[in-house]
Order: C-alpha cells, then sequence, then structure tokens
C-alpha cells in the first residue's frame, strides 16, 4: 500500500512509503498548534535570507507576503490544516509553494526541519509560560485577597490531621501563596533557559551559507543564540525544565484540593463552595460535591505521567535529531492545556468559596490545642521545658477523662499540679492570645501576616 502525496525528501526514493508508515510518521493532528510560531520563524529566516542577499527581493517580499496570508487564512478557517501532512512545518511549506510557486521553495535555503522545530517549540513554550504565570498571578491575588479577609479568622493548624497549634485562614492560605510564588520563580527559570535562538543550526553542524542569527533572534524576541549546533537541535532541556514546572504546579494545587475537600466535609465544614463551583448527585438529593477539587487532584497524575514520559524519551538517544523527538509534543502540551484548566477552574473557586470563620473557631477551642501555651507558660516561670511538658501531658490526660478543655481546669487544681501556676495563665492559655504571641517573622500572628503579605506582593510586583 503506498501513500499518492508527494514527499519533499522523495527523490532518493524509487517507492512510496508505505500508508501506515505516513500515518504513523505523522505529527500534524498534534504539532498544527504550532503554526504560528511556524510562520513567525519563516518570516524571520525569509527576511534574513533576503538581507543577506541569499534569495532575492522578490523572492523575500513573495515568501512573506504568502506567509501572512496562509496566518490569515488558518486563522479564520478559510485554510484547513491537511491531515495527509507529514507535519506542521512540512504543510506549510507545501501550502506556500502551491500558492507562490518557485519562490516558496527557496524559503527552506540554510535551515533544516531539526533547527525549525527547535525554534517552533521555543517560541510556543515561551507564550505558553508566560500565559500561566499571569495566571499564577492572579491566583496569588485571590489568595491574598483571602488572607486580608481572615487575617484574625482563628482555624486549628494540623499535623498528621490532628489538632496541633492555633493559626489563621490568612496564614494557612498564605502557606499556598508562598507555594505559587516559588512556581513563579520556576516558570521564570524555564523562561530562561527556552530563551535562546537554534536557527542557523541547520540539522546538525550549521551551515554554509552566510547566515545573520542575531538578526533572526532579536526579530524573534531571544535573548541569545544557541552556541553549539549538536546541542541546539538536540536539546530539550527547556521542555523538561516547563514539565517539571508544571507538574510542581499541579503538586500545590493538588494537595489545596486536598483541603478544599475535606474542608467542605460535614464534619468540617470550614468553607462552602459557591454553588457555580459545585456539582450535584444523581441519586442523594442532599449532595454538592466539590468536584472541581477532586479533578484538580486526579488530573495531577497526568503532568507527573508527562514529566516521566519525557525523561523517558530523552535518555537514551544519540546526538543530535532523533524521531523520538516527536514525542516531546504531545506530553507538553498536555501538561500545558492541564495546568491551563486547572487554574482558569480552581482560581475563581477559591475566590468564590465562603469562609465559615465561627466553625474554624470552635474545632480550634477543641483538641487541647493551646497545650504547648500551657507548657509554654510553665517554662516562661522557670521550669524546664522536659518538666512542664509532664506535668501538662498528664493534666491533657486527666482532661479527657473528666471531657473538660485547658480553660475549665480551676487555678487550685493547676496549682495543685504545680504552685508555679497563677491566675494570668488563663490568659496564656487565650485562643486569640495564642496566636498574637506566635509574632515571629513567618509567623501565624495577624501583624506577621501583614508583613508576609506585604512581602509577597513586593516580590510579586502586585
Ligand atoms: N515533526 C518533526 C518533530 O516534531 C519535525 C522534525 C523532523 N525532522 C526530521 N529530520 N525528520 O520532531
Amino acid at each position: 500500500m503506498s501513500a499518492d502525496s508527494n514527499k519533499v525528501w522523495e527523490g532518493r526514493f524509487s517507492g512510496k512509503s508505505a500508508h501506515e508508515v505516513d500515518v504513523f510518521n505523522s505529527s500534524i493532528s498534534f504539532d498544527y498548534v504550532l503554526f504560528e510560531e511556524d510562520i513567525a520563524g519563516s518570516i524571520a529566516h525569509a527576511k534574513m535570507l533576503g538581507q543577506q542577499n541569499i534569495i532575492s527581493d522578490e523572492d523575500t517580499e513573495q515568501i512573506i507576503e504568502g506567509l501572512h496570508a496562509i496566518l490569515n487564512d488558518l486563522k479564520s478557517g478559510q485554510l484547513a490544516f491537511d491531515e495527509q501532512a507529514e507535519d506542521i512545518h512540512m504543510f506549510i511549506e507545501a501550502e506556500l509553494t502551491k500558492r507562490i510557486g518557485d519562490a516558496g521553495k527557496r524559503l527552506h535555503t540554510g535551515r533544516s526541519r531539526n533547527d525549525q522545530v527547535a525554534l517552533d517549540l521555543r517560541l510556543y513554550v515561551k507564550k505558553q509560560i508566560t500565559e500561566i504565570r499571569t495566571q499564577l498571578i492572579q491566583f496569588e491575588q485571590v489568595m491574598i485577597q483571602q488572607a486580608e479577609q481572615h487575617i484574625e479568622t482563628v482555624m486549628p493548624g494540623y499535623t498528621h490531621l490532628q489538632i496541633a497549634q492555633p493559626i489563621t485562614f490568612a496564614h494557612h492560605i498564605l502557606a499556598y501563596g508562598q507555594m505559587i510564588a516559588r512556581d513563579i520563580q520556576r516558570l521564570d527559570e524555564a523562561l530562561d533557559h527556552t530563551d535562546s535562538m537554534p536557527l542557523g543550526n541547520g540539522a546538525l553542524a550549521g551551515t554554509t551559507y552566510p547566515l545573520d542569527r542575531q538578526f533572526v533572534a532579536e526579530q524573534l524576541g531571544f535573548k541569545e543564540v544557541t552556541a553549539n549546533s549538536l546541542d541546539g537541535v538536540s536539546d530539550r532541556d527547556f521542555v523538561l525544565d516547563t514539565a517539571y514546572a508544571l507538574s510542581l504546579i499541579m503538586m500545590h494545587l493538588s494537595r489545596l484540593s486536598e483541603e478544599i475537600i475535606l474542608w467542605c466535609t460535614q464534619e468540617f465544614r470550614f468553607i462552602e463552595l459557591d454553588d457555580a463551583f459545585a456539582t450535584g448527585s444523581s441519586i442523594m438529593p442532599q449532595k454538592k460535591n466539590p468536584d472541581v477539587a477532586e479533578l484538580v487532584r486526579g488530573k495531577t497524575g497526568r503532568t507527573y505521567g508527562n514529566l516521566q514520559t519525557l525523561l523517558t524519551m530523552m535518555k537514551g538517544i544519540p546526538l543530535a535529531y532523533n524521531k523520538d523527538m516527536q514525542e516531546d509534543k504531545e506530553a507538553l502540551f498536555d501538561s500545558i492545556s492541564t495546568v491551563n484548566i486547572a487554574l482558569s477552574a480552581m482560581i475563581p473557586m477559591v475566590e468564590t468559596m465562603t469562609v465559615h470563620s465561627d466553625r474554624m473557631r470552635t474545632a480550634a477551642s477543641k483538641g487541647f490545642i493551646n497545650a504547648t501555651d500551657c507548657a509554654d507558660y510553665l517554662t516562661k516561670k522557670g521550669i524546664p521545658f522536659r518538666e512542664a511538658y509532664e506535668v501538662i501531658g498528664s493534666l491533657v490526660q486527666t482532661c479527657i477523662k473528666n471531657e473538660q478543655t485547658l480553660e475549665e481546669v480551676s487555678l487550685e487544681q493547676y496549682q495543685v499540679l504545680h504552685p508555679a501556676f497563677e491566675e494570668d495563665l488563663y490568659e496564656a492559655i487565650d485562643l486569640d492570645e495564642c496566636v498574637n504571641k506566635r509574632n515571629l517573622e513567618g509567623g501565624p500572628a495577624p501583624e506577621a501576616v501583614k508583613e508576609q503579605i506585604n512581602r509577597l506582593k513586593k516580590q510579586l510586583h502586585i
């Protein structure tokens, strides 16, 4: 079986490639998304070829006009992608030649698809990183807004999902603010590694034409040109950096999702999701399910899988280009669209959720959340911490038996346990007081949280 389409590389072959091979080889079903980058790259390349007198001014003009027209037609839907084409690069070149004839055949002078695809992918990654970065900044703004409304909303802090020490909701949500701030830094680093222009690397060994690589880099907004032609066409580190940064974003969104799911339960009821961001059940009329959060948590696995795909795909291929590398795209594109869609649902969900401050406070007043503060009280009176810890430990045991909180124990009972207890103990174990005293930089006290918000805003320029 053979295909009837003509291929640019057919000259060396006497037979046609099998239809199955054409189908297997073709990447246009997914790399069509690179069309804008491919055309931008070709326009810059053609301009440079003209300026260097490698092709004539007329050819240059025709190529540029033709490419602009193809871009418009693709955007308006007037021109459809040819599913039979080998990839987006071949499709655009063939379409150009169909429209302008011989001039179209001159576009690929001094270029290979190997440096062409590397360029397109770098341009694409730069654009996508910038878009996701903007979404992350929006997310930060939403989290800061929620934090500003809940600087004094006391809630239990947990370790092992057991009540540990009191914090505030502002402090809790701002922990995610820090994670996302690091995610932004990671994206910036990935962007920095992507910002090298590979055209001029040719298939692997550069080219003999007097190309002006710096000019092309400037035209396309790159900070530099790649330094080694072999590396320039073989390097997909920037794809991996991006896939890793995207995996970490999903990991953070997934952890927050898990907490949101927990907080929505009847048992916690710390928050309530807006109706627009919850779903019902087909059978149980009472249900209001946090599907968005669950789906974010569920989709996280995809990005890990994509990262693994890319790492494995790259580990055994010799320099320079190998067809294995065509597999970089679907994994990368999927991670990008997963993060994109997850953020677009998650940001307004967090923005519109109602925080039940009363429920948080009630939960924080149980579970001996102030036991550490009680021990610290004795320590501040000169009793060694380990001894104080033991005293309070046995007090908690008695309280559990008597179903009492630490606030409900009388001063006489306290003094039986240790003579150092005085009336001011009750202030020391008061819930608000326990939070207010945790006022070191980075702590949950309202004063410290306000500083934390300022620092974050400054760091993010918001
Ligand atoms: N579709 C190919 C890819 O995505 C483009 C590069 C093909 N280069 C080649 N020498 N076959 O990797």
